[in-house]
């Protein structure tokens, strides 16, 4: 352990997917910059992220984006304790931006590079308000890509109890959006939507799987909604489409709750961390919030701005790392399917 006498100044750089990210975080709290340039416009009219565009829009903005980060912290490179890039899950070509440009950042200024992988990274987002969080807890990471719940220990130390087999909650939230026609992120156009809509209209089926399982499958949930608006449209009839949101979102919310309720039963674990995109959602976050307190069990999390992909959560991921001299070889690579292990 690298014990913290002076301050540990960690630059975060996120480039994973379409967001180029980069924040200066002081002592793992202390966040004195973070700039997000989201590339959503760009990938707005094709429905979806198109990696290739996604690698070369990160070109052009890791450089002043950096450069941002580090004027608005009024700090230079030397001031640098480290630099935590993210390395994988993500795009390949997106990845390799943010890779190579902090590898040579921070072999030029002669300090530590420190590989993170993004699924910690959304976790970790919750330290950043909240040094004081104990070990153990369970975590629910909520993204476009994935859907885990996770046991943790201690750091670094945790245990995958369960993930989706098929389809991750933000991914299926996306898929039914695009069929609205509500338009790319899907997620927060759902819930925009239902504002507006009945949760009860429609009985959207919820998959729960085997008795004691905690994984996850959103596919066939997500084919129920696209099933129900392909009969309407044959039988010549539209469905409203913020009932069709309300209802979806409510079912994706019951799956997400009821696992994790069980997932809290299994382990007795009494503080659950939200993370990942979808922990923006207020309806998840509410529903969790009123089952966990039945159970005086503490839920956490992030600010909406720290569910999404963001540099700070790398940079809070670095600075544990840091903390226990974990740094990576000027070899890293991207490493686009890494997992949780
Ligand atoms: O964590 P994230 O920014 O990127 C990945 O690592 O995948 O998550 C993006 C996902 C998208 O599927 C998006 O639709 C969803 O998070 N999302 C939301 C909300 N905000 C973002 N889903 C539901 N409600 C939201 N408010
Ligand atoms: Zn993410």
């Amino acid at each position: 352990m690298v014990s913290p006498k002076r301050e540990i100044i960690i630059l975060g750089i996120e480039s994973s997917c379409d967001e180029t990210s980069a924040a200066v975080l002081v002592n793992g709290t202390d966040l004195r910059s973070h700039v997000i340039s989201s590339q959503i416009a760009t990938h707005q009219r094709y429905g979806g992220v198109v990696p290739e565009i996604a690698s070369r829009e990160h070109i052009l903005h890791i450089q002043p984006v950096v450069q941002q980060a580090l004027d608005e912290a009024k700090v230079g490179f030397s001031d640098l304790s480290a630099i935590a890039v993210t390395y994988g899950p993500g795009l390949v070509g997106s990845l390799l931006v943010g890779v190579s440009g902090a590898k040579a950042m921070a072999y030029a200024a002669g300090i530590p590079l420190i590989g993170i992988n993004h699924l910690e990274g959304h976790i970790y987002a919750n330290f950043l308000h909240h040094q004081d969080l104990e070990f153990p807890f369970l975590a629910l990471l909520v993204s476009g890509g994935h859907t885990h719940l996770i046991f943790f220990e201690a750091h670094g130390k945790y245990e995958v109890l369960g993930h989706t087999r098929d389809d991750a909650a933000g991914e299926a939230l996306d898929k039914v959006a695009r069929t609205l026609g509500l338009g790319y992120p899907g997620g927060p156009m759902i819930q925009k939507v239902a504002k507006d809509g009945d949760a009860q209209a429609f009985k959207f089926p919820r998959a729960m799987l085997e008795k004691d399982s905690l994984d996850f499958s959103f596919s066939g949930m997500k084919s129920a909604v696209l099933n129900a608006l392909n009969s309407a449209s044959m039988r010549g009839e539209t469905l409203s489409v913020p009932d069709v949101a309300a209802s979806f979102q409510q079912a994706v919310v019951d799956v997400l709750v009821r696992k994790a309720l069980r997932a809290i039963d299994r382990t007795g674990a009494k503080t659950m961390l939200l993370a990942g995109g979808v922990a923006a959602n207020t309806l998840l976050r509410e529903t969790l919030e009123k089952e966990l307190s039945k159970r005086s069990v503490r839920l956490v999390c992030p600010p909406p701005i720290f569910c999404t992909d963001n540099g700070a959560m790398i940079a809070v991921t670095g600075y544990y790392h840091y903390l226990a001299g974990d740094f990576s070889p000027w070899t890293l690579n991207a490493v686009p399917g890494l997992g949780l292990t």
